[in-house]
């Protein structure tokens, strides 16, 4: 073989390396990646089983609707489908957030806040919190 076969063939062969590479690298992350949302959305699952399922119930089946006799708990495994195919973030977290007196979720907002840092109650622990239950209820989505 001559000079410019070798150089064609250690090229060739250091350009499939850095495929490799690169192929290894990404497979990782996204292996990391799924672990994290993994492990997000079982602690949200324990969150989401203590907080939630009174009303919303088990997997995110509608509950009992213990908050009102007009007002039916809607069912969160269709809760992407009934906004536009997307997870609505902005939302999820305007409608848990939401202290004001006589909503559904005042309550329950109150109890997160205050199981995160006692009685004072700390809003950015509690929207981890709210954060983990939305991967919980993310992985519940109907398809
Ligand atoms: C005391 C009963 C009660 C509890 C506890 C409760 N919810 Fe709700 N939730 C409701 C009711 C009632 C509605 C419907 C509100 C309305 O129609 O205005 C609702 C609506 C929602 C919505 C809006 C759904 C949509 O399609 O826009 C989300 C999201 C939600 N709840 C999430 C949760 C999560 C997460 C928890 C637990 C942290 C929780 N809720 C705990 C009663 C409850």
């Amino acid at each position: 073989m001559n000079r410019t076969g070798m150089a064609t063939r250690n090229l060739r062969f250091s350009l499939g390396l850095l495929a490799l590479a690169i192929a290894l690298a990404t497979g990782t992350r996204a292996r990391a990646e799924d672990q994290i949302d993994q492990s997000l959305s079982e602690a949200g699952k324990v969150h989401y089983e203590r907080y939630c399922t009174p009303c919303h119930g088990a997997g995110g089946a509608p509950g009992k609707a213990v908050f009102s006799s007009t007002k039916q708990p809607v069912d969160l495994r269709t809760y992407v489908q009934r906004h536009g195919g997307t997870f609505p973030a902005a939302d999820w977290l305007a409608v848990l957030a939401d202290a004001r007196p006589g909503g559904p979720h005042a309550a329950v907002w109150r109890s997160i806040r205050q199981a995160q840092s006692g009685t004072t109650g700390s809003s950015a622990a509690a929207r981890g919190t709210v954060g983990q239950i939305a991967r919980y209820v993310m992985s519940i989505q109907a398809k």
